[in-house]
């Protein structure tokens, strides 16, 4: 039997989602190497956090996307106050099917996300993130999991914080 990430943590008393909130993010890009050139795609952005946190850093350009519309709004408008709407762009989107050519993007970072997931979907948006990254880009993620299964040809470059 699957059980999803969230609940299971929830199980454990985790009230939040985030796994090690901001330090571990900071962890994650650090490790990136971002430029400004460097491509990025966040999926699930939600109130755009995360890419108006890179663009500001880094001066990078990011595309992010949600499936949750509402969250969305507050992200254009949290762009919008930052002065970042010509960096920064969102849509609205699944990871399942990324509205992407192949080999878009230099680095792909999906937070708090996979967690959700169970078996089979977790494969398929590790997938999809596969196809739209080019070849030697890097996932940058954190999720709670059971034992990892990485099927569909998909071989991500994982680095493990301890
Ligand atoms: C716990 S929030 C994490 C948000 C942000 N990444 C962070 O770390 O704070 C999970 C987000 O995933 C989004 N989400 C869930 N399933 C999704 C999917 N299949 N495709 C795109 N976004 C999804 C939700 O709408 C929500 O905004």
């Amino acid at each position: 039997m699957h059980e999803a990430g969230h609940a299971f943590l929830a199980r454990l008393g985790k009230t939040k989602l985030r796994p090690d909130g901001i330090d571990a993010t900071n962890w994650l890009v650090e490790k990136a190497g971002i430029g400004p050139d460097t491509k990025i795609l966040e999926v699930a952005c939600n109130m755009g956090t995360t890419m108006i946190m890179l663009a500001k850093k880094y001066g990078c350009s990011v595309t992010g996307l949600d499936l949750d519309e509402k969250a969305l709004t507050k992200a254009r408008e949290n762009i919008e106050k930052n002065g970042l709407a010509d960096r920064l762009q969102v849509l609205q989107a699944s990871a399942f099917e990324l509205p992407f050519e192949d080999a878009s993007f230099d680095i792909v970072i999906n937070e708090a996300m996979l967690t959700m997931l169970t078996g089979d979907s977790k494969d398929r948006a590790l997938a999809e993130y596969a196809r739209v990254l080019k070849p030697g880009g890097v996932l940058l993620t954190k999720s709670a999991a059971q034992a990892p299964s990485f099927r569909h040809g998909v071989k991500p470059r994982i680095a493990v914080r301890r």
